[in-house]
């Protein structure tokens, strides 16, 4: 019989995957969410933990498997089983045409019709399924062989680790992209951190994928549409069929397909597209046009290149030209100054604009950008306006060339560039505008989450003089607040129980909070993790940063510079002395084996102990000598002994505990796990 616990548990647990799988659809596909980022991390923290109180609901499919845990040397090669083509292009309405003459050559007489579908702005991808589940996920390489990228292709949520059906082999392949608000989100973050930005979301994409640390392609968001079966043991005779098909197995496929029977229509609704591809939430470069039907396809056969059944109609470039009215410059969180051009306001894709993001000084100097020029802009990835070259035979000689402040024009302090980076930072850390940003990016969601604390709210504290740094927060009384503009009597109780509140997290949040340069949410993590507490993480020495994996030489230099500074120190001091929490247990709440006791016995044939007990430590389980009621797991190599004889009388009296063998704990471990 199962516990009255257990079993509310699995009730709950299948209602909130349900609501993730829903909020995921609406994010990725419908770019409508209507949950904050908060609210679903919330969702997904609930079933984590009850999946840590209950092992026996955790599945390999389960949405809380998807945050990366182990970091790998490289990539394998993986060759593939059909090549992945690529497609030939089509620049315009008559060279559709042509295509379609060449198809109806090839099929002389045939009834022909053709699929049309967006073609995604992303990276191609090939995923295998075997009995339902996937094992591998490859990037498409040179279309003979790619890489083997399958933990980080886990970490995105419109991949399914597990098909509503199980086909005993199936090979799918898709296009994996960043959403449009997730690429300029990510831009901004790397601007500010000092990075160079991505050219569009496809790059963002592939930088995303190729990551090292699954962890890091976790904190990216990213989908896949699907738009073809590589090899399937039965599938449907039509394209369009296909795509029914693998919606119903539980991928998502290229939205807005459309079954098209004459070219005319098919042409209609490419040009269509044209217009209305800046109102999707997602970068398409073109359309692509598919002959439907498969065995036509087969006949219509490929050149060394690419299909004679499909064509890519590529969409022409969206380009509007306008004039640099002015370069202005903005000071960011981490002091980064960023020049930004005024431009004459100007119809683009969609909207009007009459800003575009210069990056950083070298790229203004690459371009010979100046202040009166005229210019061509287009928008990356159909979002961040940017400028794409001057029309230099257009200047009249009174354009003035702009120089970066040599001081800060928020606070006047010099400014300096680090070597080696294209950013040019402000030095203070008084500096009025920093301490803005600074301020906003502590209070954010990520880090220490004070609800009602916005940028309105905090422009007031800074103008009234009550806050000078992040510590004074902490000093707030009631009256102070009421003393600011509409913040009535029950918002300002409100808000100083979100800071009083906020003394209490956890430690990760609070280094994230305090935006040492080169810790992000997932560093911050590792460093509560490892050391348990701010005090160690100040004394730890660049040597013993740099031994925890996750950590490189940059983020050891960030923590270094942050606590040798003695005003940070003296922020510090003051937190502490305000109640802020600044030690953690070790935290591996949300990692996929949190939770979860293993117990290893008999010899491992693959791995060594050390290595599984590495494995298991990297996802947040525990290794334990002894079986007993919280052992979770008991892993059983060759020759097995008393311990799994333990386990045997345990499991025949109901425990919850799991008896698996070596091959099982392996695909366990790297995520794709035993049910
Ligand atoms: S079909 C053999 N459909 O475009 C043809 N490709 O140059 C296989 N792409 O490498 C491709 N959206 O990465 C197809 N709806 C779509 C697509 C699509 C994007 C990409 C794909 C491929 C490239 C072709």
């Amino acid at each position: 019989m199962e516990g009255k616990d257990l079993k509310a548990a699995r009730t709950r647990v299948r209602e909130l995957r349900g609501e993730i799988a829903d909020h995921n659809y609406r994010y990725y596909v419908l770019d409508d969410p209507t949950v904050t980022d908060a609210a679903f991390d919330r969702l997904m923290k609930e079933l984590a933990a009850l999946e840590q109180r209950f092992p026996e609901l955790a599945t390999p499919d389960s949405p809380t498997m998807r945050v990366g845990g182990v970091v790998k040397e490289g990539f394998a090669r993986i060759s593939h089983r059909r090549p992945l083509l690529s497609l030939a292009n089509a620049f315009d309405e008559g060279e559709i045409r042509d295509f379609d003459r060449r198809v109806r050559e090839g099929l002389p007489g045939e009834d022909v019709r053709y699929v049309v579908e967006q073609k995604i702005d992303g990276l191609a991808v090939n995923l295998t399924y075997e009995d339902g589940t996937l094992v591998r996920g490859a990037t498409r390489g040179d279309g003979e062989t790619g890489e083997d990228i399958t933990a980080n292709l886990r970490t995105v949520h419109t991949v399914p680790l597990k098909l509503t059906q199980s086909v005993p082999l199936l090979e799918v392949r898709g296009e994996v992209y960043m959403p449009k608000r997730a690429f300029s989100a990510l831009n901004e973050a790397q601007e500010e951190a000092g990075g160079r930005p991505f050219a569009n979301p496809r790059n963002a994409a592939a930088g995303s994928l190729r990551q090292l640390d699954p962890a890091v392609t976790a904190s990216r968001r990213l989908g896949l549409f699907c738009y073809a079966v590589g090899y399937a043991d039965g599938r449907p005779s039509t394209q369009h069929a296909v795509l029914e098909w693998l919606t119903g197995l539980g991928f998502t496929v290229t939205p807005g397909h459309r079954l098209c029977s004459s070219l005319d229509e098919v042409i209609a609704y490419c040009l269509e597209m044209a217009e209305k591809r800046f109102d999707l939430p997602y970068a398409i470069d073109g359309m692509v046009v598919k002959v439907d039907g498969l065995d036509q396809q087969e006949r219509l056969a490929a050149t060394a290149k690419s299909p004679r059944w499909a064509v890519a109609y590529k969409f022409p470039a969206v380009e509007a030209v306008t004039r640099v009215e002015d370069i202005i410059v903005r000071v960011g969180r981490t002091g980064v100054l960023t020049p930004t051009a005024v431009l004459e306001p100007v119809e683009l894709a969609g909207s009007t604009v009459s800003r575009a993001t210069l990056h950083n000084e070298d790229y203004i100097r690459e371009k010979d950008i100046r202040i009166g020029d005229l210019v061509r802009v287009h928008k990356a990835g159909e979002v961040i306006p940017e400028v794409v070259e001057v029309l230099p035979d257009r200047r009249r000689g009174s354009e003035k060339e702009f120089a970066m402040p040599r001081t800060c024009p928020d606070c006047g302090s010099p400014v300096s560039r680090t070597e080696g980076e294209v950013a040019v930072r402000c030095a203070s850390l008084a500096c009025p505008a920093r301490l803005r940003e600074g301020l906003i990016h502590f209070v954010s969601r990520g880090a220490m989450d004070i609800r009602g604390l916005g940028p309105a709210v905090l422009n007031q504290l800074l103008e009234a003089g009550l806050v000078h740094d992040v510590s004074d927060l902490y000093a707030l009384q009631k009256e102070d607040l009421l003393g600011l503009e509409r913040l009535a009597d029950k918002s300002a109780d409100n808000l100083l129980a979100a800071i009083d509140g906020s003394r209490r997290n956890p430690l990760h949040r609070l280094l994230f909070a305090l935006g040492i340069r080169y810790v992000g949410a997932g560093a911050a993590r590792v460093l509560a993790d490892h050391f348990g507490s701010l005090d160690a993480v100040a004394a730890a020495s660049p040597e013993e940063l740099t031994a925890i994996p996750e950590i490189g030489p940059r983020i050891a230099e960030g923590i270094d510079d942050f606590f040798a500074g003695e005003q940070n120190r003296a922020v510090l001091a003051r937190l502490r002395e305000r109640g802020v929490n600044m030690t953690g247990e070790r935290t591996v709440e949300g990692l996929p084996l949190a939770g979860r006791v293993f117990v290893l016995t008999g010899g491992l044939t693959s791995i060594s102990r050390d290595e599984a007990g590495e494995l298991i430590a990297a996802r947040g389980g525990k290794v334990s000598s002894s079986v007993g009621k919280s052992t979770s797991y008991v892993v059983v190599g060759e020759n097995a002994g008393s311990k799994l004889a333990k386990a045997e009388k345990l499991v025949r009296e109901g425990a919850a505990l799991r008896i698996i063998g070596e091959e099982d704990f392996l695909a366990l471990v790297s995520g794709a796990g035993t049910d």
